[in-house]
């Protein structure tokens, strides 16, 4: 009788796929965040990423490695082994930017790494310091033109998101060309500009909302063709008179490509349940977070999504001056 059951569980566990029998993952698992601590693509990958270990019974611990806007921590994150064990938050910048920024990049975001899903939409902001002159987007922007030799800019590097969206800005504006000072990441930048010693940034809502609820920053308007339900008094750009400047940020998963299918399935399956979860959904809610659609979710989705942007950004940002 012994010798029957164990017969059965044999040819049971031969008859189930070969996801059911998967032990991935067995150990905890590193997320890279390219940035520093506290700014907007370390806050979204902490909220997901503590859901998403439930899901997966594995701890993902995230590991800030910060410099070159990002392409660092990315290059360490999308050519490691392909096993699982390693995966990256990466964004706009990192996946569809970076490309046309840095003509040696050592990564390939289009070809050469595995997608998991785009963990959530981040609205951009014109921020500056409380004390900052211009009163409204329309002074801001004639105060730009005309003190572009003394007005600080703050960003994350080369590449990153908030000197991407600045260089676009700045490309509309006709001046090319600002004091630029480059932090490891918008957390210190934002810092940086509470405590006045820059002037202004273009940012992702999520590490300035609070900030602007709180009055320590002034926000000039969004960039997006709605104004956020987190911040409902910010004017969009076309509202406050700068209607050409609408840009969209984001942030989602990636890690090495050839990475095996339940590795990736799994990973996608954490994403979503995530993403489900209402504290999840409240958290990124409340930050700005615009939550992603199923089909954004996936790998093709989001493979779809970076090719989209790097298309479009890829003509300004090579021409644009790397400053
Ligand atoms: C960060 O997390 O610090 C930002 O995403 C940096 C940026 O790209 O602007």
């Amino acid at each position: 009788m012994k010798t029957l059951a164990l017969g059965l569980a044999a040819a049971l566990a031969l008859a189930l796929p070969a996801q059911a029998q998967s032990k991935y993952p067995e150990r905890p698992i590193t997320m890279i965040v390219p940035f520093a601590a506290g700014g907007p693509t370390d806050i979204i990958a902490r909220i997901v990423s503590e859901n998403m270990s439930k899901t997966l019974g594995q701890q993902i611990v995230v590991e800030n490695v910060a410099g070159a806007g990002g392409t660092t921590g990315i290059t360490r994150a999308v050519t490691a082994a392909p096993d699982g064990y390693t995966i990256a938050m990466g964004h706009l910048g990192t996946f569809s930017a970076a490309p046309a920024t840095y003509p040696g990049l050592k990564y390939d975001p289009i070809n050469g790494m595995q997608t998991i899903g785009l963990a959530g939409g981040t609205p951009i902001l014109i921020v500056a310091k409380k004390a900052f002159a211009p009163k409204d987007l329309k002074e801001f922007v004639a105060y730009v033109k005309a003190n572009s030799d003394k007005v600080n800019e703050a960003h994350a590097g080369v590449g990153s998101v908030s000197w991407t969206t600045c260089t676009l800005l700045k490309g509309q504006l006709g001046v090319p060309k600002l004091n630029s000072v480059a932090y490891r990441g918008t957390g210190p930048a934002l810092n940086d500009l509470v405590s006045g010693q820059v002037d202004f940034m273009c940012d992702q809502i999520v590490s300035v909302a609070e900030q602007i609820k709180a009055g320590t920053i002034k926000a000039y308007a969004v960039a997006s063709a709605e104004r956020s339900p987190a911040l409902p008094d910010v004017p969009t750009t076309k509202e406050a008179g700068l209607p050409e400047y609408q840009i969209e940020a984001w942030n989602g998963i990636a890690a090495p490509k050839g990475l095996p299918k339940e590795a990736v399935d799994k990973l996608v399956d954490a994403l979503d349940k995530a993403l489900n979860d209402e504290t999840v959904k409240k958290r990124l809610l409340d930050l700005g977070t615009v939550l992603p659609t199923k089909e954004e979710r996936t790998p093709a989705g989001f493979a779809a999504l970076i090719k989209r942007d790097a298309d479009k950004l890829s003509p300004v940002l090579s021409a644009a001056p790397k400053q």
